[in-house]
């Protein structure tokens, strides 16, 4: 092999082409033990853009002692704008909304949790007081012509409350959309999903009203699952697929969860399938590559590790 995976024609019925949601700047150094100086963030992000993504999750305006490691973000957002990317950032409550807009981001994602114990640990609330902590900011967000994202989380299984039945994620997502906002992702926050549980889901928010174009999807890897996930996620019609250049990541509220699905696991994926993503594999591997030397170990990443490898 030369790098290159062999481009057999799409099978029938995926998408020519697929948004990548770029998370590694986010969800992938908010779990990271120490914080990544914010020089080497803001490079990072420069290169993950220079290789194509044009949607680089850059950063959470969260409580700086909730995620220590995202701290930074008034630092780190000016940095950044001369990125050629949508740079959309994590906004909890009107306070990160403040904080986000000053420094004028345009792209803002809220993040709700299907689950009442994950809610009460990842945002010290209830499902419902969560909702209503993120109608302000949505509307205010909206207002101010911000593109909105509502993140919804343990989606499938939860750590403490186990598998998480279809219709009570259904019921949150509609209640996450009706806030106003542009789309939803997914989560996988732990990893547990397999493919035809993804279909079941994807199909119960089809049929309460909820269509497949506004749905993103967002798997972590634990189980090894991500890639079928996001295949069957394809097959239903979805285009917007989220992942961390390296396969960084995990939620520091959540133990269980490892990394998201690795971009290059994605890509290479993609280019075999021919659909069409824009990213440069050879420049987004290297700059894995790089990030991992920063941050002392190896990419998780299979792609990575496989275009890497030296004899
Ligand atoms: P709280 O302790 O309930 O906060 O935390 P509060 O509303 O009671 O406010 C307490 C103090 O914090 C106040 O200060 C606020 O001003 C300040 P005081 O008046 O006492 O001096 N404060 C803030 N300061 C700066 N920025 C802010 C902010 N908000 C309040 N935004 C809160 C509630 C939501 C703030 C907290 O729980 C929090 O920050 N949680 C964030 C957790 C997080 O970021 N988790 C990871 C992202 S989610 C994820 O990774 C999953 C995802 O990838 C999808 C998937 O995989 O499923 C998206
Ligand atoms: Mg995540």
């Amino acid at each position: 092999m030369n790098g290159l995976p062999m481009t057999v024609p799409s099978a029938t019925g995926l998408p020519p082409r697929v948004r990548i949601h770029e998370v590694g700047a986010r969800d992938g150094l908010q779990n990271e033990k120490t914080a990544v100086p914010t020089e080497v963030k803001a490079e990072f992000i420069h290169r993950l853009a220079a290789a194509g993504l044009t949607t680089v999750e850059a950063t959470s305006f969260v409580h700086p002692k909730w995620v220590p490691q995202l701290a930074d973000a008034e630092q780190l957002f000016p940095l950044l704008s001369d990125v050629p990317a949508e740079l959309p950032v994590l906004v909890p409550n009107e306070r990160g909304l403040d904080r986000a807009l000053a420094l004028g981001a345009t792209r803002i994602a809220v993040f709700g949790s299907a689950t009442e114990t994950f809610a009460a640990r990842n945002l010290n609330r209830t499902v419902a007081e969560s909702l209503a902590m993120f109608e302000p900011v949505v509307a205010r967000a909206k207002a101010a012509g911000a593109h909105v994202r509502g993140y919804l989380s343990m989606c499938f299984g939860d750590p403490w409350e186990g598998a998480v039945p279809v219709p009570q994620v259904v019921r949150t997502a509609k209640a996450l959309l009706d806030l106003g906002c542009d789309e939803l992702s997914l989560g996988d926050t732990i990893g547990v999903a397999t493919p035809g549980h993804v279909q079941a889901l994807l199909g119960e928010l089809n049929a309460a009203g909820v269509a497949t174009g506004r749905i993103g999807v967002h798997f972590h890897d634990t189980y090894g699952q991500a890639l079928s996930n996001t295949l069957a996620a394809l097959q239903h019609g979805v285009t917007t697929v989220d992942a961390s250049a390296g396969g960084l990541g995990g939620c520091p509220y959540a133990k269980s969860a490892t990394g998201n699905l690795a971009t290059e696991d994605l890509v290479w994926m993609l280019d075999g399938l021919g659909i069409e993503t824009g990213v440069d594999l050879a420049a987004l591997t290297a700059t894995s590559v790089w990030m991992a030397e920063r941050l002392g170990r190896p990419s998780p990443s299979r792609t990575v590790r496989a275009l890497s490898h030296k004899e």
